[in-house]
């Protein structure tokens, strides 16, 4: 059976501790997310998502602290305006919405984290595997997600956070 391949970005303050908050509570989450522990929301390059879905995935989860309570002040209003305008031009160039979300889960909110993730896997699985590719490359398949590719010519690396 088809398993769909998640990776998460998750900020080290807020949702990658309510992840471990899940762990601890003994809560189920879907095995599916790999997890990238990043110190902010608003350090999550549209790169990084661009080559995520590149190497593999079929799915990515952004996941920040809420708004208003950023470690940095404005990093998850960054993402907040960020990732919804790379989801419209990812959605013109073919690829389907559900496959990229961005949400919010506080250090505390382990139940939310669990419900988030089990949420988008089963929203992935119907889709079925990830087919678009930013380089035209026809997919990759067995463990791509791990295996370095080039950086994507003519993108940036994104503002650091403020
Ligand atoms: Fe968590 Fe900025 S520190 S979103």
């Amino acid at each position: 059976m088809y398993e769909p391949k998640v990776i998460g970005f998750l900020c080290t303050w807020c949702s990658y501790t309510g992840a471990d908050s899940a762990g601890t509570s003994r809560l189920k989450t879907p095995w599916n997310l790999r997890a990238v522990r990043v110190p902010c929301s608003g350090r999550v390059a549209p790169e990084l998502i661009l080559r995520a879905f590149d190497q593999g995935a079929d799915g990515v989860l952004v996941l920040g602290c809420h708004i208003g309570e950023c470690h940095y002040d404005s990093g998850n209003h960054r993402a907040a305006k960020r990732i919804p305008l790379l989801l419209s031009i990812l959605e013109f160039a073919g690829m389907q919405p559900e496959r990229l979300r961005l949400d919010w889960v506080s250090a505390s909110e382990g139940d939310r984290y669990a419900r988030i993730v089990s949420e988008f896997v089963d929203a992935l699985r119907p889709l079925g595997p990830n087919t678009w590719r930013i380089s035209g490359a026809a997919p990759r398949t067995g463990a791509a997600i791990g295996v370095p590719l080039p950086l994507v010519s003519g993108l940036s690396g994104g503002a650091p956070c403020p």
